[in-house]
């Protein structure tokens, strides 16, 4: 596979355009050895490009972690909503960018923002049991019947069968703040496991993606590229141990 070499330095080194435009005029850049002009192909598995004298490491797909705010809905392009991919900084933007697992318009927190589709579909198949983790407030009191009924798995009323479901009380008001920790990622299905059992979701944030929890430096609307190491954690699927806990 190769690439042009400005599209091999913006993916590598996170530069614009306009960035690396200026870094070929100012001689900045090389490829083996020779002084780029522009417009080179690169094969990534052969070449090396410097900027600076310092090699460029090209990684052929990207993993972003978003706090996605209120008001954005999880899909590539919408011709009226604004999208999770508007929301991602020109510096991370490469074609096939996709969310992989959808949050509700309402909901907030944790989207992983990728092109690639394999590492995707590891992490959302219900058969390797990837757990997403969620704080719900909900509306008026937890009850033991809401949590026997999560544990067993919750009958919707389609009669979809859920997958066994923990839910945990971590504070009553006058609405009940719970965490509710899933297998599965059908649509709306917290809102539906609420509904089935008589309640109601007001607020609605995702938390944790297998092992790998959301960021607390991120803003709503903020998204910061995931580290090899944090990958690794995402596809984790043992519940992640309370220290590990932010
Ligand atoms: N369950 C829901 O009901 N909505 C979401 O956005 C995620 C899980």
């Amino acid at each position: 596979m190769e690439l042009r070499l400005e599209k091999y330095c913006g993916q590598a080194a996170k530069l614009s355009r306009s960035q690396i435009k200026a870094a070929l005029r100012q001689k900045r850049v090389t490829l083996n050895g020779q002084l780029a002009k522009g417009g080179e192909k690169v094969d990534p598995a052969q070449d090396v490009v410097c900027l600076d004298g310092k090699p460029l490491c090209w990684q052929q797909h990207i993993y972003l972690m978003l706090n996605k705010p209120k008001g954005v809905v999880s899909a590539t392009r919408d011709s009226r909503e604004k999208t999770v991919l508007d929301l991602v900084p020109q510096e991370y933007r490469r074609p096939g960018l996709f969310p992989a697992g959808r949050l509700d318009k309402e909901t907030t927190g944790f989207v992983l923002i990728t092109d690639d589709g394999e590492f995707a579909h590891r992490m959302l198949s219900p058969k390797h049991h990837v757990e997403k983790a969620y704080q719900a407030l909900l509306a008026g009191s937890f009850t033991t019947a809401m949590a026997e009924q999560f544990e067993k798995g919750c009958v919707l009323k389609d009669g979809y069968q859920c997958l066994p479901a923990r839910i945990k009380l971590l504070e009553q008001r006058e609405n009940a703040m719970v965490e509710i920790v899933l297998r599965e990622g059908k649509y709306h299905q917290i809102r539906r496991m609420a509904a089935a059992c008589g309640s109601r979701v007001l607020e609605l944030k995702r938390i944790r993606l297998g092992g790998l929890f959301l960021d607390p430096e991120l803003k709503p609307g903020e998204c910061r590229e995931i580290l090899h190491k944090e990958l690794l954690k995402i596809l984790t699927t043992s519940t992640p141990r309370p220290q590990e806990t932010p």
